[in-house]
């Protein structure tokens, strides 16, 4: 079927959790096209793993490039009407640094969409980013923010916190813990706001729809403490856990440990800081600038994920 209002995007860090979720979303709900770019054929295959029929898949092309790389991502972008720039990280290690994950993609990106037909280009964000920011990972991503927001091409910057989706390795460590019956956590106190996947795959379909420009903070129905969190996630199993906090101080110490230590330390302070950032905001104005309806609640994204984890 032919449809004459169909897009064609250009999505960029494609196989990532959110990526594999918005082409299975557009290309299942719309007559869309979508050019998933990534950047090795192990990412490639991510790709080629998901579910989708016939007639889909043949809307979905695949570019395997360097993020950094423009007359590549120049030739990917031919004829798109619409791009998501998905690459990020959390976790710099001394090959892979923020300001190349981040600033360098971003610049690439910002001057493709500029060179093309794209209309609108949307960028997720980290709830609390600015290139203000004592964290060198919010920095970066404000800096990367900066970049794609002055490019001429419109652009909505969607700043989200934890996003939690069926299946994703963020959701699946929560329900590990909660399942325990005693759990540990730094600064239990710290405040969580966490969206539900879906949710952050309508925005970015809105935001394109509208051709929305500008920076929104976008997170979930309510803020909650760490611990809550923790203990509604573990009582939507109809168990409980108890909650020991384990003092912010000594996760700095032992990250930055690590990170002197190791190549590729489990956790960094950058991380750790990101990861203990307190998320309480109002959506509502985000909600209206998109003209999104409510948002998935914390206990109903909780039941999703239980309901997801039954079926694998
Ligand atoms: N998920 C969340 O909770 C959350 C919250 C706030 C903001 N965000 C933002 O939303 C975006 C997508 O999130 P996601 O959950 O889909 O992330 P994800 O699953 O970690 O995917 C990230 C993507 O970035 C690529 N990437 C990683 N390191 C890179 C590097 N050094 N250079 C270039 N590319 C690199 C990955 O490619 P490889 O597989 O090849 O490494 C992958 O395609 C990210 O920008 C993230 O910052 C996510």
């Amino acid at each position: 079927m032919h449809n004459a209002d169909a897009q064609q995007w250009l999505v960029t860090g494609a196989n990532g959790n959110l990526g594999r979720r918005f082409i299975a979303t557009v290309l299942g709900s719309t007559q869309d096209r979508i050019c998933a770019v990534v950047r090795s054929d192990r990412a490639a295959k991510q790709l080629a793993a998901i579910e989708l029929t016939t007639e889909q898949n043949a809307r979905l092309d695949m570019a395997v490039l360097d993020y950094t790389d423009q007359p590549a991502l120049l030739e990917a972008a031919q004829g798109c009407t619409r791009a998501l720039h998905l690459v990020g990280i959390l976790k710099a290690t001394k090959s892979a640094t923020y300001a190349e994950a981040h600033e360098a993609s971003a610049g690439v990106m910002a001057k493709v969409c500029d060179e093309t037909s794209v209309e609108h280009l949307t960028y997720l964000s980290i709830l609390g980013s600015s290139a203000a920011s004592s964290n060198a990972c919010l920095a970066s991503k404000g800096r990367a923010e900066e970049i794609l927001l002055s490019a001429t091409t419109p652009t909505c910057v969607l700043r989200v916190p934890m996003v939690l989706g069926e299946g994703d390795y963020a959701s699946g460590a929560l329900l590990r813990r909660a399942a325990q019956a005693r759990s540990f956590a730094f600064r239990p106190a710290s405040l969580e706001q966490p969206i539900y996947a879906g949710d952050v795959i309508t925005a970015v379909g809105q935001a394109a729809t509208l051709k929305y420009a500008g920076g929104l903070d976008l997170a979930g129905a309510e803020s909650l403490s760490r611990r809550e969190l923790l203990q509604r996630a573990a009582q939507s199993m109809g168990q409980t856990t108890s909650v020991v906090g384990l003092p912010i101080a000594l996760g700095y110490a032992l990250a930055a440990v690590m990170q002197t230590l190791l190549a590729n330390p489990p956790l960094t302070t950058a991380m750790l800081g990101v990861l203990d950032h307190d998320d309480a905001i109002d959506p509502a104005p985000a909600l209206q600038a998109l003209q999104m309806p409510a948002l998935c609640s914390v206990d109903t994204t909780l039941t999703k994920l239980l309901a997801a984890n039954a079926n694998v």
